[in-house]
């Protein structure tokens, strides 16, 4: 929303694709976006040069498939008809979406903004998933609504103009006298008191020219302001500049990365509140779902304080590389020294090095006394977890189970007050975690947050926890954000072990390893050009069997979800412990077998199954640790990755290096989006 600054129309449209495509990197298929209709230059001399978007309905424009397509289309259609990309308004009010395909598939009706019909006098919207819209539907259809769209979303604005017909009616009729009218707040909270499920939502209305409402329950929701005039003031709630009659803009957005080339001062919106943006200025109610609106008493509103944006613009762009992933993947050695910076004490002569973290500190005697360790996670996240569980337990002495959020929640299986639940997500937003986290804390566990995303539901929802500082990740594909959360869960490990003087010396060596790790990641990502050249050798197969164990079982999993995920070739990490329970069957001279076989405690049976795999004459890919060629695989292989070799508890962080290269390699010469993956989301924000 621009306030009080006469720019041309083009400024809003900008700001609102350049948003979407700042948002690209979440994954999306259609994309979809409404401003005011503003007539032409023949038309303005009766109307002058003022806000006229009320007497007309507001334009949607939808698409499926990129941005750029619905920019084109925008653009067109402002060059065919009557729009006039000179006027100015004085105030722009402008919604946008990108969206990824949960009810019906991808097309322009089913794009957002959905309307609540003819006039589009409410246009909405919503990031999450709607639970109850079957139930709105019918009612809505009874009432005589008429709906165009698949989605779980249309329930919406229909809702919002049944309730503002029935508001203003109701008004009406009490207050004849001095009747103001319903606000958009007032329609917001009726409709979200029908809601069910999960929700980031923006309502736009004809009824009320450059105001925005939005609120939330589950999905993130953030604002940012601009003033480009005085210092914001903060009355009754509301952070004003329009006193001062200086341009200003309101952002609104899921993600910072929309917002932080704008400004860096945001507020994060809460579940349960409601943001009416009106004048210039914004306030902030809280909805009370037991308490019925009574049609048009103003709830109080809050008081919030704007925080300043960690983030910069460069960290959101691709810079000298040709993707996200690879630029990732080479920004390692930098991303694990933010990683790990401040958190490792080196000690001298009478201390012992240790590690720092803050967020745990006042609750690490809690965690080393707990009946177990829960990591819950998905995909990449899960991954790092599983990582790390053998060194947890071996330095803490807790049990740890490891648990992917949606199956705990499936099975709803059995959380206690003496456990504490870990929580591993990037983005901090990832819908199964959250709710797994809503669980464990409705069963009394001790809740740590692991994230990558300051503010995130996540960081928030927990008792403690620590931030993974990988910076802002853009590419789909997980990758310096799994190396720091393995990082980040490695010096977890370390903290709660420090009580325990016999794990001393093993302690200090992984401290020490961990010092050098930016530089060993240096080193092993000079293997760029190999695996290139091997992923011209594979890029035509079907099928890619990664064989791990002990700490590199994690590395399997993770290196074949890279392998499928972005590449689009089928990809299976497999326990090497259970290779003769089944895999074994796959084995023959076409099918290229990866064997994770670098030194630790597990590397002799490594060795025992490639040559289980060299007897039926598997094609085999060893990775395995420098100088060890020769006995980890006397019989030689198709090829040999020798990694530097660090603490094997660490090694993961190096062995997925490779690995990761490989998927990129593979997707770029099979000529796959390497950054947005068929079908996949970056933050899966819906059940
Ligand atoms: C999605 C992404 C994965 C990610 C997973 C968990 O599936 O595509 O890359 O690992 O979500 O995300 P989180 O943000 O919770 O780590």
């Amino acid at each position: 929303v621009v306030f009080n600054a006469p720019k041309e129309r083009k400024h809003i449209l900008e700001v609102l694709f350049n948003g979407l495509r700042r948002l690209e990197y979440r994954g999306y298929d259609s994309a979809g976006i409404s401003i005011d209709y503003e007539p032409s230059v023949g038309a303005k001399s009766s109307g002058g040069l003022k806000d006229l978007a009320i007497s007309h309905p507001p334009l949607v424009f939808r698409q499926s498939g990129k941005i750029e397509k619905l920019v084109t289309t925008v653009y067109q259609e402002v060059d065919e008809t009557d729009l006039d990309l000179e006027l100015s308004f004085l105030n722009h009010v402008g919604i946008a979406h990108t969206r990824w395909a949960t009810h019906g598939p991808p097309s322009p009706r089913n794009s957002h903004p959905q309307s609540s019909g003819e006039g589009n006098e409410f246009l909405v919207v919503h990031n999450g998933i709607i639970t109850n819209y079957l139930v709105l539907k019918e009612t809505l259809l009874r009432h005589g609504f008429i709906f165009e769209s698949d989605t779980d979303t249309e329930v919406i604005p229909k809702l919002a103009k049944f309730v503002y017909d029935k508001l203003s009616e109701d008004t009406k009729k009490t207050h004849q006298e001095g009747y103001e009218g319903v606000n958009l707040h007032q329609v917001v909270m009726e409709v979200m008191r029908q809601l069910e499920g999960a929700y980031a939502l923006i309502f736009k209305s004809p009824h009320y020219p450059n105001e925005l409402v939005a609120c939330k329950r589950g999905s993130p929701l953030l604002i940012g302001i601009k003033d480009l005039g005085d210092e914001v003031k903060t009355r009754d709630g509301f952070v004003s500049a329009q006193d001062s009659g200086r341009p200003k803009e309101i952002f609104l957005a899921s993600d910072a990365s929309a917002l932080v080339e704008h400004t860096k001062r945001v507020m994060i919106i809460e579940d349960d509140e409601v943001v009416h943006v009106k004048d210039g200025s914004v306030s902030i109610f809280k909805f009370d779902p037991t308490r019925s609106s009574g049609g048009l008493r103003r709830p109080a509103s809050i008081q919030r304080a704007l925080s300043t944006l960690d983030m910069e613009v460069e960290q959101i762009k691709k810079g000298n590389y040709d993707h996200y992933m690879q630029k990732e993947i080479h920004e390692q050695p930098e991303s694990l020294t933010t990683t790990l910076r401040g958190r490792l004490i080196r000690g001298d002569d009478f201390k012992a090095k240790s590690v720092l973290l803050g967020g745990l500190k006042d609750h690490l005697r809690t965690i080393r006394r707990s009946r177990r360790v829960l990591f819950i996670g998905c995909g990449t996240s899960y991954h790092a977890a599983l990582a790390t569980r053998a060194l947890l337990e071996e330095l803490s002495g807790v049990p740890v189970t490891m648990e992917i959020a949606s199956d705990l929640l499936d099975r709803q299986g059995p959380i206690y007050r003496e456990d504490t639940a870990v929580f591993v997500s990037q983005s901090g937003e990832t819908a199964d975690t959250l709710q797994a986290l809503e669980y464990a804390k409705s069963h009394g566990a001790l809740c740590v947050g692991i994230t990558n995303t300051v503010g995130s539901a996540i960081s928030r929802g927990t008792d403690c926890g620590v931030h993974i500082n990988a910076g802002c990740e853009i590419g789909v594909a997980s990758t310096k954000a799994y190396t720091s959360q393995i990082a980040v869960m490695t010096m977890l490990a370390l903290a709660l072990g420090e009580d325990t003087i016999s794990t001393r010396a093993r302690r200090e060596a992984i401290i020490d390893d961990l010092l050098e790790l930016p530089n060993m990641v240096k080193e092993v990502l000079q293997l760029d050009e190999e695996m290139k050249e091997l992923a011209k050798e594979l890029m035509d197969e079907q099928s890619l069997l990664l064989f791990g164990r002990g700490y590199n079982y994690a590395t399997a999993l993770e290196g074949a979800l890279k392998v499928k995920e972005v590449a689009l070739m089928h990809s299976e990490g497999i326990l090497a412990g259970e290779m003769k329970h089944g895999p074994l069957a796959l084995v023959d001279e076409t099918l290229p077998i990866i064997v994770i076989a670098t030194r630790d405690g597990t590397c002799s049976k490594q060795q025992s199954v490639i040559q289980q795999l060299q007897a039926r004459k598997g094609r085999l890919i060893v990775i395995c640790s420098k100088g060890d060629a020769a006995t980890v695989c006397p019989n030689g292989a198709s090829h040999v990755i020798e990694v530097p070799q660090l603490q094997d508890c660490i090694q993961p962080i190096i062995n997925i290096i490779p690995l990761q290269l490989l998927a990129y390699h593979l997707t770029v010469l099979r000529g796959f989006n390497v950054d947005q993956p068929r079908n996949l989301a970056k933050s899966v924000t819906t059940e």
